[in-house]
């Protein structure tokens, strides 16, 4: 059960079985020399942390069109990438997308570096999307690991450490098996493996294409792998959001640059806190004189706490805020489009 038998029975598989995705110069075409977009390739890998791929679709499609080019979307405002990446989530992502799209307009004439030490000199691009740009666009044998291919291996070698400490072990068993031969292909295989086949729950053993060389299988429970430690529940916060309506129009604030949500589009809210807030707190904290009606609540959850919204609806004027029709509330982050959504929905 060498390497070599492990990649070549995985390779196969890909050939066969390699999803066909926006992105993606499949097997067949790359074998025949056409070379993937650097630039689709990275901005699939950007939208593609902490998003399925069904969800980032859509925004991939969306994006190229609009921007067929890294210069194309260096040149736009920050506004409007924001505004299009919005319902995609973690933001800082989007900020950073924009860092780097300048910087390789800017400094490199449009051009992306083609190597892991020179993805990795732009900002905003992380050591996995410089892995992920090199072995996918630039075919270098880059050991590209993100939370697919370490359950991956940690099933095939059954590793007993749990995550996430064992995050360094895992990549050095990744590593073992990457190879100058079809890197990109590889690190796509791995992960097509791990979406479809070697699933979080429910792994369809009897159809994968290395289950005589999984360990983790053998064992007779392959998806006790990857081990984790046990979890603290997320925290619960309370807040409440203010839905200020002037005739069809919704007042919107934008959010400081830093932080949870930051530089997005929002509905003016308190802070949100661990205690409830009363009536009359909620009152005092709008962000206008104007008769208040609650409208009910909402619930959203973040990757580190849960959160409930109270929503308060006014008809009123204020300074300082962005008077957005209806149709602009696409616009907003999944939360506060929720919330806009139930407090315009709900009866006064
Ligand atoms: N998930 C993250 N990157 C991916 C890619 N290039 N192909 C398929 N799934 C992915």
């Amino acid at each position: 059960m060498t390497p070599e038998a492990l990649r070549a029975r995985l390779l196969a598989w890909y050939d066969a079985n390699a999803r066909d995705l926006p992105w993606r110069v499949g097997p067949a075409a790359h074998r025949a020399g056409v070379r993937a977009d650097p630039y689709r390739v990275w901005l699939s890998e950007v939208m593609l942390q902490q998003t399925t791929v069904p969800h980032a679709a859509p925004y991939f499609l969306k994006f190229t069109a609009r921007w067929p080019t890294v210069s194309d979307l260096a040149a736009e405002d920050d506004a409007e990438v924001m505004a299009a990446w919005a319902g995609l989530g973690y933001y800082a992502r989007a900020r950073n997308l924009l860092a780097c799209a300048r910087a390789v307009a800017k400094d490199y004439g449009g051009v992306f570096p083609d190597t892991e030490d020179g993805l990795r000199a732009l900002p905003g691009l992380g050591p996995y999307t410089a892995a992920a740009v090199a072995a996918i666009a630039f075919d270098r044998s880059a050991n590209v690991v993100d939370g697919n291919v370490e359950r991956v291996i940690a099933r095939l070698f059954a590793v007993e450490a749990p995550l996430p400490d064992v995050k360094p072990e895992l990549k050095s068993l990744a590593a073992g098996l990457v190879r100058d031969e079809r890197p990109g292909d590889w690190a796509q295989a791995l992960m097509d493996l791990g979406a479809t086949v070697c699933r979080p729950k429910g792994p369809l053993c009897d159809r994968c294409p290395v289950a005589e060389f999984c360990a983790g299988l053998a064992t007779g429970e392959p998806d006790a792998y990857p081990r984790r430690v046990a979890k603290a529940p997320r925290p619960h916060r309370h807040g409440v959001a203010y839905i200020l309506t002037r005739g069809s129009e919704v007042a919107l604030v934008r959010r400081p640059p830093k932080g949870l949500l930051g530089g997005m589009l929002a509905l003016p809210t308190t802070d949100w806190r661990g205690m409830g807030w009363t009536d009359e707190e909620a009152r005092a904290a709008a962000p206008a004189a104007a008769d208040w009606r609650p409208v009910g609540e909402v619930e959203h959850g973040f990757t580190h706490f849960t959160l409930t919204l109270r929503l308060l609806r006014a008809e009123g004027e204020a300074e300082g805020l962005i008077w957005t029709p209806r149709s602009g509330l696409d616009a907003l982050p999944s939360v506060f489009l929720k919330a806009a959504r139930a407090g315009l929905t709900n009866l006064l």
